[in-house]
């Protein structure tokens, strides 16, 4: 039972205890919700595909001092082809100052991500980390072949966190090539042609579709063949004086795969040289160069009728012409293998934080 005096004594007391609960809650239903508010729009800006190296989207002066300290490490773990490559390039060529590339194995524990080339993996897996993976650490499958030129075997599924590869619709999607918009628009100068079609071919297989294709068209139209396939090695040099010199040259493809579009069709778009396509859909070379830039065997009922709609281009300066309506605005650019794309994932290990264990390797890349 209580008194009244000890209730007097309690009533200054629950005044403050009601006083201060009732702000506490103010606090709480206006102040915090409000301050979300401002928050949650600057969140939903940083969206991966819009960060590129060079926008800083930090609000406060604190994070940004934070940001710019904090580096991305990128362990190339096994260096693709053994191929040496400048490893300050991602910072000379895309100002990427934030990523520290480095080969150096002893690195591991520190590194955020690791990078295996899939050509170098050994089939026994012997060749990967052995010491227990760092929570927050991406392993990145590095794959440019085809499915068809790629070993596949037990072990890569359960292994790794992110693809580099060609497909679209790989994790870092890595093109041999791409064309960007001029900045000035120029008219395009058509280089001197001497040979009507060139073929460069190192690896000539008999098995390769593009290899029946090939020597079936060759019965109706004239085909320059270079390469060690046909015994004569041309050196990197040789090549564009070569590629530039023919009115066509057959882009053709080691194997059709979507989105296996490689240099063989850059290097001769930007040569001044008008493809001729074998690889896959039409549909899927419009997705990365424009429709009139090429000629696709596709587009004929046989190597026959190709080369009658060759000769007839060979005849119509006009039509010829028309191949390079597109040069006016666009410039071709070719990526440099591989340190380009280790740039990419940098960048993609820098601006995406998901958790990402890809399982299933395997049935996703050869089906
Ligand atoms: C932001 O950082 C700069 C340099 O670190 C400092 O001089 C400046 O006072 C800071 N501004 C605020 C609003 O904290
Ligand atoms: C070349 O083709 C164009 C367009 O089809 C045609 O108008 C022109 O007459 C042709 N020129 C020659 C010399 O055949
Ligand atoms: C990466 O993938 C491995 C294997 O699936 C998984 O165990 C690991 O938790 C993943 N880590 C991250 C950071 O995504």
């Amino acid at each position: 039972m209580t008194t009244p005096s000890t209730q007097s004594k309690l009533r200054p007391i629950l005044l403050t205890v009601l006083l201060l609960g009732g702000f506490m809650i103010f606090m709480l239903m206006y102040v915090k919700p409000s301050s979300q508010w401002l928050y949650e729009p600057v969140k939903s800006v940083v969206c991966p595909d819009q960060v590129t190296p060079t926008t800083e989207l930090v609000t406060t002066n604190t994070t940004k001092v934070q940001k710019e300290e904090k580096k991305t490490i990128l362990l190339v773990w096994l260096v693709p082809f053994g191929q040496q490559n400048d490893l300050n390039f991602c910072k000379s060529q895309f100002n990427m100052d934030y990523c520290i590339m480095t080969t150096d194995k002893n690195m591991y524990s520190k590194a955020d991500g690791l990078l295996f080339h899939h050509r170098d993996i050994r089939g026994d897996l012997s060749n990967l980390p052995k010491a227990q993976r760092p929570p927050h650490q991406k392993w990145i499958w590095m794959n440019m072949e085809s499915p068809s030129h790629s070993g596949n075997f037990n072990g890569l599924d359960d292994m790794f966190n992110l693809t580099l590869n060609y497909r679209r619709d790989a994790d870092i999607p890595a093109r041999y090539g791409y064309l960007v918009k001029k900045e000035n628009e120029k008219k395009f100068e058509l280089p001197n042609k001497n040979k009507l079609i060139c073929w460069i071919v190192s690896n000539y297989n008999p098995n390769h579709a593009r290899t029946k294709y090939f020597n079936e068209l060759r019965q109706h139209i004239e085909i320059s063949t270079f390469g060690r396939g046909f015994g004569r090695y041309v050196s990197d040099g040789d090549y564009a004086n070569i590629v530039s010199s023919c009115k066509f040259y057959l882009s053709f493809e080691n194997s059709v795969h979507t989105d296996y579009i490689t240099e063989k069709l850059y290097r001769p778009l930007s040569l001044g040289t008008v493809p001729v396509v074998l690889g896959p859909s039409r549909q899927n070379y419009e997705y990365f160069v424009p429709r009139d830039a090429f000629i696709h065997t596709n587009d004929f009922k046989s190597p026959k009728e190709l080369a009658d709609y060759l000769h007839v281009l060979e005849k119509n300066e006009t039509l010829y012409m028309r191949y390079f309506d597109w040069k006016q605005f666009y410039d071709v650019k070719g990526t440099s293998f591989w340190i380009e794309h280790a740039c990419r994932a940098c960048e993609h290990l820098r601006t995406d934080n998901r958790y990402n264990a890809f399982r299933s390797l395997r049935s996703w890349y050869w089906g």
